[in-house]
């Protein structure tokens, strides 16, 4: 029921019951609650508030809880809240504090009950709030359209203390994307009947369709009703396990504790929603420019020689490399935050990173969040004295992980962050490390239950080769309703106790909150703590990355896709996984290249294909297991080809790259994007999960089968320039699959007409390729008089912490460009300057593309002025370079 005013109280009563009696009648006799008063609240502007009584109860599971309150917010014009909670008791929700936003009123029992409400109209809002009050059920439609977009009527409702059930109607049309993190074979557009299941775990990544690292209980619902195409998002903000049921036509949510805190974003674009996502959950952090470069790792780089070999067999092959990494070789016996005295001496240590630093180069070590139980060891002692660590029945909870029995810092607990800030502190002191790697942080352990140490017998070295198998005497906790919920959620893809291989759920953080509740919050509380910490380091901007995540972790931390395996199917599901992590709201995203576990089929040809992919991964790595044979890009002539040939254009891209970065700082724009973000009208391609977009038009169609050549590829109507050679393009009119040469060593990698393209000279380290002149590739839509192109291109010193546009230390310029006749007009809106000007750069080249039959008469002109002897590159057809003019170069633009 919704209307803007009393006055229309009558008439919004016939509306509303007309409409509820559409819907009402697809409803089954089911549980559920009915309202028992409703007020219209000027809580912060506005809201409706509302209490229900159950109605009909089912004791499955345990009691219903009897009365619950709603709250219903527009808490802005894009965003529409509904919140529902136990309307007698507090009940767990995402800290305050951990994801800032507004606390809905407390709980009161002192509403008049009134017959005159309305939730009060936001202006310019597309979302209405529509409800029958018995049963109880709500819709949220779209004004615009009238169309449904969530509608729970016609299905059970059901509000326990550790079972709640809500489902929503979808029409056929809905294509749904996101609620993870799980490896998708099916794709990007969410599968019918696949499981999702939401709860931080650690079990590998080759796992299909099951719970994984990160809870992201979010998606975007993308529907084209006959040319109307319109998008919106559906966040459940909620911490607790859940399993979420897609049928089709309709989705149902089965969570087990916390309460329903539904945010509606209206879209209509796919922009929009994540525009609208992190405006409330926090913006994607700011990444330093040096982190868009090339990464290399290895689990079982056993000494620094190693490591120098590595740094040396990359400069030898004259691959890009920007940061070098440790897995946990570098530490002694696998403890955090120490060095291995007889492997990575310290003195040696500090000399190799005094060497690579000063050549731009960046290292960056893991820790895990298990600290060793070792009385000699002083992370441990002065965790002990501050008394920071996860409790179980009033003791620090025992598990084991790679140094053997561990406990966890509790990052809900203020003296567990500034401790953990204070390790990190130190540690820099030892080691000066540009970024920080927490893993493990589901939090994983190795065993299952309440563990003591054994008397017996002693846990196996660390580093040892199978150093996982759990030594710990346990025992599994089934007495507790938090260790053995009456429902069980699908974890681990098996219904596995949730405690399984993770804290047990009944031990207990700061302030007695449940791990049962706090679970899937560990990672994203760690990788907060870590930012403070580097934060407070040296001002310098922050470098983290997390496998665990969950809701708001991107505004602190990048995310690699965890352990796969060289197969060729995880190169193609890394797409998807990508591609989700970008609406997530974490954009700085990659998946180990060439896989962590050993390949399955022989790795050279995987390994070229891999990098010519990963290449345009935002965070592009390598890394691998031990036991997996090296896979150091140089380690194959062909490898270092492809290499060679596709970090050489990530290179070049780099400043499109970082204003991506910058883009998604600044709006949660992803940085790797489906095609349909920037073509939503384009139908074909809501489910193509094999290609992607940098940014709105840098389109990616990689080889990933094997022994493969050429590539089927998808493009949305209109001119497609290849940026490894731009006298090749493809003019698509519609969705028919094009077939593109893709011979071992190479990658297709398009430009899309009126894109104007910042690139650079390319190297083999960042530091130098930001230095070198650009190019301005400005695409045209082929032989059309009178079109037009945009771009933008944001460089500043990223030492700075935040990306923001300050005089003098940022530069930010809008470029549009025009062709008519026989003159292509440039202009640049500077928006903010001085930064590149001081630093020298400047643009020597125009590329224009998609220019017919305008050879050497075409005159540039650049914010009004005639550009000569610039180095230009008209082309008169598509496949024919008509004109190279060589000479100087213009400044000032930048
Ligand atoms: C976990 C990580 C992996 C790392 C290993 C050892 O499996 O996912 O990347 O190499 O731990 O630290």
């Amino acid at each position: 029921m919704a209307f803007s005013s009393p006055s229309l109280w009558f008439l919004g009563l016939l509306v509303s019951l007309c409409w509820g009696t559409t819907l009402a009648s697809e409803a089954k006799i089911g549980y559920g609650y009915r309202m028992t008063s409703l007020e219209e609240s000027t809580f912060n502007g506005g809201s409706l508030i509302g209490y229900l009584k159950v109605k009909q109860s089912t004791s499955k599971y345990g009691p219903d809880i009897p009365n619950l309150r709603l709250f219903v917010k527009h808490e802005n014009q894009d965003r529409l809240r509904v919140h529902i909670t136990d309307a007698d008791n507090p009940r767990w929700e995402v800290p305050y504090n951990l994801l800032p936003r507004t606390a809905p009123p407390p709980l009161t029992k002192n509403l008049k009950i009134s017959s005159q409400f309305s939730l009060p109209s936001y202006p310019g809002s597309n979302l209405i709030f529509r409800f029958e009050p018995d049963p109880f059920y709500f819709a949220v439609t779209r004004k615009s359209t009238g169309e449904t977009i969530f509608n729970t009527s016609g299905f059970d409702f059901v509000f326990k203390d550790q079972y709640i059930q809500l489902s929503t109607q979808l029409p056929k049309t809905a294509s749904l994307y996101g609620l993870g993190e799980s490896t998708q074979p099916g794709g990007i557009r969410l599968r019918p009947n696949d499981p999702y299941t939401l709860y931080t775990t650690d079990i590998s990544a080759i796992n299909l369709n099951t719970d994984l690292y990160g809870s992201h209980p979010i998606y975007m619902d993308l529907r084209n009703n006959r040319g109307s195409v319109s998008a919106h998002g559906v966040l459940l903000l909620n911490s607790n396990g859940m399993d979420v049921f897609y049928k089709g036509t309709s989705l149902t949510y089965k969570i087990i504790g916390g309460l329903l805190d539904f945010y509606f974003f209206s879209g209509p674009r796919p922009l929009d929603v994540v525009d609208q996502y992190t405006t409330l959950i926090g913006r994607p952090a700011a990444m330093p420019y040096w982190a868009l470069g090339f990464h290399q790792c290895r689990w079982g780089y056993k000494n620094l020689s190693v490591v120098e070999g590595v740094v040396e067999g990359y400069k030898k092959a004259n691959i890009p490399l920007d940061v070098i990494w440790n897995d946990d070789d570098h530490m002694d016996a696998a403890k955090d935050f120490t060095l291995d005295p007889i492997n990575y001496p310290r003195p040696k240590l500090l000399e190799f990173l005094d060497r690579i630093h000063s050549e731009g180069m960046h290292y960056i070590v893991l820790i895990d969040p298990g600290i060793a139980v070792n009385s000699s060891y002083g992370v441990y002692q002065r965790g002990m004295q501050k008394d920071v660590f996860i409790k179980w029945d009033g003791q620090p909870y025992l598990a084991q992980v790679w140094p053997g029995p561990v406990y966890y810092p509790d990052y809900l607990n203020p003296n567990g962050v500034s401790w953990w800030v204070d390790e990190i502190s130190r540690f820099h002191q030892l080691v000066p490390v540009d970024g920080l790697w927490i893993d493990m942080n589901e939090a994983s352990n190795f065993c299952t239950g309440k563990c003591v140490i054994p008397t017996t017998h002693q846990c196996p070295e660390p580093n040892s080769t199978t150093p996982w198998v759990c030594c710990l005497d346990c025992k599994n906790i089934t007495n507790t309703r938090w260790d053995n919920p009456p429902y069980k959620i699908n974890a681990s893809g098996k219904s596995a106790p949730l405690g399984y291989n993770t804290i047990a759920t009944s031990a207990t953080h700061y302030d007695g909150v449940l791990e049962y509740n706090a679970h899937s919050l560990y990672g994203f509380s760690q990788a907060i703590a870590t930012h403070k910490a580097l934060l407070g380091l040296d001002g310098k901007r922050p470098f983290i990355l997390s496998r665990s995540s969950f809701v708001g972790s991107g505004s602190y931390a990048a995310h690699w896709t965890g352990d796969n395996k060289g197969t060729w199917e995880d190169l193609k599901y890394s797409i998807s996984t990508m591609l989700n992590f970008g609406l997530f709201g974490m954009p700085m995203v990659g998946s180990d290249i060439c896989g962590f576990y050993p390949a399955a089929v022989p790795l050279e040809e995987l390994c070229n294909r891999w990098i010519q992919l990963g290449a345009f991964y935002p965070f592009s790595r390598d890394h691998a297991n031990f036991a997996s044979p090296r896979q150091e890009l140089y380690q194959w002539d062909s490898v270092a080809k492809s290499a060679r040939n596709a970090l050489g254009l990530r290179y070049k891209l780099l400043p499109y790259l970082y204003t991506l970065i910058y883009e998604a700082h600044l709006t949660g724009a992803p940085v790797a994007r489906p095609v349909f973000f920037s073509f939503p009208e384009f139908t074909p391609s809501y489910g193509l999960s094999t290609q992607f977009l940098l940014g709105s038009g840098v389109m990616v169609s990689p080889v990933l089968e094997q022994g493969a050549t050429s590539v089927k590829a998808m493009f949305p109507p209109g001119s497609w320039y290849n940026l490894f050679d731009m006298t090749k393009a493809v003019i698509s009119k519609d969705a028919t699959l094009v077939t593109l040469d893709a011979p071992l060593n190479e990658v297709n990698v398009h430009v899309y007409q009126g894109m104007v393209l910042p690139m650079q000279h390319g190297g083999v380290i960042s530091k130098e390729a930001r230095q070198t002149p650009f190019t301005l590739v400005i695409a045209f839509p082929y032989g059309t008089d009178g079109a037009e192109a945009k771009g933008k291109v944001y460089v500043d010193d990223d030492e700075r912490p935040e990306m923001t546009l300050v005089e003098g230390e940022a530069t930010y310029v809008e470029f549009e460009a025009s062709v008519k006749g026989k003159t292509v007009t440039v202009t640049s809106n500077v928006q903010m300057g001085k930064y590149s000007l001081s630093k020298g750069l400047m643009i020597e080249k125009m590329s224009v593309l998609g220019l017919q039959g305008k050879g050497k008469e075409l005159a540039i002109e650049v914010d009004g002025t005639a550009l000569v002897n610039t180095t230009s590159v008209y082309f008169n057809q598509v496949g024919e370079v008509q004109e190279e003019v060589e000479g100087g170069s213009k400044k000032g633009m930048l």
